[in-house]
């Protein structure tokens, strides 16, 4: 993420860039007592972003704009929302008097650029950069462990956001741990430009898939952590894995054709992120990138198709530009 202050009509205004995540592994185990699924995954976070402006105001509010704004609600539930009001209520549970004078109602404006339902975390990434710029403006950087507390209670992909690179996630995806991973990854992400995923109805069909047998306890894959370390694009592209997959098939069987155009072009790995209908191949260099991408351009199935590379850095604060300051990536 990046931070950047700037004063909006005499008020102090944070705006934070946040990006997506594919998953590189994602295993999926039994279904828990409290309705989440045991699972180990590895997020890497992607140069695909979005931004989150925070204000004072005197009202709480959020607006969204942006090529993906389509489709995010505007109400209480949007999960932005929630997680500038989950911490401001810890705060103020947990803070000296005097030291609550800041925390108060804020606009929030949304720059989407993550898609939506795409299993790129796209609100999780929104809820995590609202939790860094509110926790900015109110003066509680110093309280990362209640950033972390409030990020799981938000959702299993909000510590992450918080965190980026790339890192193991187990639990429910949210204990997470980052991995020794040196060098760049390019990929070619294939978007839905149709419906996308509800991650609760794709972990329902996992179970339906498993009613007969119930999965095994989910295990890191070693082969993955060595291809990391290096960042070996064909190791890595071999050890690409999500048993998850075949339940988001079973809801968007046309996923496979996805899959297969990406393969029949000379994707060194290929993969459904998450729970959906997002695909990312990976390729082993820009140029390649740019022969895959120009590729699924032309032969389809139609989608759109962006060019990123990981990982990337999840929390990332710059200096303000000073007064009226736009906000600057790095
Ligand atoms: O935590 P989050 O709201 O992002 O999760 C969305 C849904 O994904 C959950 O309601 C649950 O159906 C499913 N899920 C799961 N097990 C996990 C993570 C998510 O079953 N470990």
């Amino acid at each position: 993420m990046v931070v950047a202050m700037s004063e909006v009509n005499g008020r102090q205004r944070v705006s934070v860039q946040v990006p997506g995540k594919i998953n590189l592994q994602l295993s999926v185990g039994p279904r828990r007592d409290d309705g989440y699924h045991e699972l180990v995954t590895v997020f890497q976070a992607v140069s695909l972003y979005d931004v989150v402006h925070v204000q004072p105001a005197s009202a709480w509010s959020v607006s969204v704009g942006g090529p993906q704004g389509h489709g995010v609600p505007l109400d209480d539930s949007n999960i932005a929302m929630r997680a500038a009001q989950s911490l401001a209520e810890r705060a103020v549970k947990f803070l000296e008097p005097g030291a609550r004078s800041l925390i108060g109602p804020v606009s929030i404006e949304i720059e989407k650029q993550i898609p939506v339902a795409a299993g790129m975390a796209g609100g999780s990434a929104d809820a995590a950069a609202t939790l860094v710029a509110c926790a900015h403006l109110w003066g509680l950087e110093a309280a990362r462990e209640d950033l972390e507390v409030v990020a799981g209670e938000l959702g299993a992909d909000v510590p992450f956001l918080l965190h980026g690179g790339t890192a193991v996630g187990t639990g429910r995806g949210d204990d997470i741990t980052p991995v020794l991973a040196q060098g760049e990854a390019h990929w070619v992400l294939w978007i839905s430009v149709g419906e996308g995923l509800s991650t609760p109805a794709v972990y329902a069909a996992f179970d339906q898939l498993h009613e007969q047998a119930e999965p095994s306890m989910p295990e890191l894959s070693p082969e993955l952590v060595a291809a990391l370390r290096t960042m070996d694009p064909v190791a890595m592209g071999l050890a690409l894995h999500n048993n998850l997959a075949p339940a988001s098939l079973s809801l968007q069987p046309a996923l496979q054709d996805v899959l297969d155009a990406g393969r029949d072009l000379g994707a060194l790995g290929a993969l459904i992120s998450g729970s959906g209908p997002t695909v990312a191949f990976l390729v082993g260099s820009q140029a390649g990138a740019l022969d895959l991408s120009m590729g699924l351009a032309a032969r389809g199935p139609g989608g759109d198709i962006v060019r990123v590379t990981g990982p990337v850095p999840g929390a990332h604060v710059i200096d303000s530009g000073g007064p009226g300051s736009r906000m600057v990536n790095h």
